[in-house]
């Protein structure tokens, strides 16, 4: 099979087109032929570890020591269909559509790829495909739909609240947006002056540049602030938030979550950090957001697996819109 070997820690040029194996599904996997994956910020921080420390020690430590051996694709989000299962698969059936997130288990950059039925060890959960979007489009639900979700359920959003989102523009804050505003909030977006009309067409009700504005420094009091890049400086945010409001992190480092532990003891604001609960139910529920309308993929553009390197290049500019779709066997 085709697939783009990760052949070193570092520039994209160490993703190499190659032809090598076709995995086969053991008893309890789904053999996936993979119609579209992403070219995901993670993807790109995985790419050259550039994580955090002890994150990016252990990995390396996992993936191989001087360069990638353990795991040699890359790619983690993908949309295909079922060609052949294990003996004791129950939950899909060959020429299934579906969707997923392998998390650390990668290799979505690959024409197949084999994965357990339910989340297990490094990867992550897969779903059937919603039957309203085609494999490029669904290919860019599962990462930012699923850390949006399990995040942002965390604050109970309630109609007529004022949530702030930091990042909005990305993969997460995207979706995060779109998940705000279904909740009846009143929905602040913070990103780049090139992503503000795209914010307002997903339902943004205000936004804000952070090229030319602090949010922290506007007076306005927020009821919810998701910050998706762990960009906003922490008191500051605090200071942004009401009485009784909360701020959620998807990306923390090791000094945040001791400083938060520290400031929320005195108030009756609440801090919740980020835990990777990768879900199959989170899935499922995304899939019927999806097919009701209320979530749609924002796409940027699309790449062929064979320019796998020029989408980390543009994915690295910052300037990406949501999501950046990469064609496998297309459709
Ligand atoms: N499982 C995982 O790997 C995992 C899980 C959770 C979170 N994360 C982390 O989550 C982050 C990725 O989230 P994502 O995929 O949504 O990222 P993304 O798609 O790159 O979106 C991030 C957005 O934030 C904007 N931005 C940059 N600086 C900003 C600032 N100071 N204020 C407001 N917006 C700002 C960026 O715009 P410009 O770049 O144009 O400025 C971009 O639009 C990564 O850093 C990743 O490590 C990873």
């Amino acid at each position: 099979m085709k697939a783009v070997v990760w052949t070193k820690y570092g520039a994209p040029d160490g993703l190499e087109l190659r032809e090598v194996a076709t995995p086969e599904p053991k008893d309890n996997e789904v053999l996936i032929k993979v119609h579209a994956a992403t070219a995901s910020t993670p993807d790109t921080e995985l790419r050259r570890l550039k994580l955090p420390f002890l994150f990016s020690v252990s990995l390396r430590l996992y993936i191989g020591l001087r360069k990638p051996t353990r795991i040699t694709i890359l790619g983690t989000e993908f949309a295909g269909e079922i060609v052949a299962t294990g003996q004791d698969v129950t939950r899909f059936r060959q020429g299934d559509p579906v969707l997923g997130y392998t998390a650390l288990k990668m290799g979505t950059y690959a024409e197949y790829i084999c994965l357990p039925e339910n989340p297990a060890g490094l990867a992550g959960p897969i779903g059937l495909k919603p039957a309203n979007l085609s494999y490029a489009e669904a290919a860019a639900v599962p990462f930012g739909g699923l850390e949006a979700l399990h995040t942002l359920k965390k604050a109970n959003i309630r109609p007529g609240q004022k949530v702030l989102i930091v990042g909005a523009g990305g993969s997460i804050g995207t979706v995060a947006v779109q998940l705000a505003k279904h909740w009846g909030a009143e929905v602040t977006g913070v990103d780049h002056t090139v992503k503000l009309d795209m914010l307002r067409s997903i339902g943004a009700d205000h936004v804000i540049d952070y090229t030319r504005q602090d949010f922290t420094k506007s007076g306005q009091k927020y009821d919810v602030i998701l910050d998706t890049i762990d960009k906003s400086p922490f008191t500051a945010s605090l200071r942004a938030l009401s009485e009784s409001g909360t701020y959620l992190n998807a990306n923390p480092g090791l000094l945040g979550k001791l400083q938060w532990r520290l400031m929320v003891q005195k108030s009756r604001k609440k801090v919740i950090r980020w835990s990777g609960d990768y879900t199959a139910s989170n899935l499922l529920a995304l899939k019927e957001l999806v097919e009701a309308g209320t979530i749609k993929p924002v796409i940027d553009r699309q790449y062929p697996l064979e320019e796998i390197a020029a989408a980390h290049r543009y994915v690295e500019t910052g300037q990406k819109k949501g999501n950046v779709v990469v064609v496998v066997g297309g459709e």
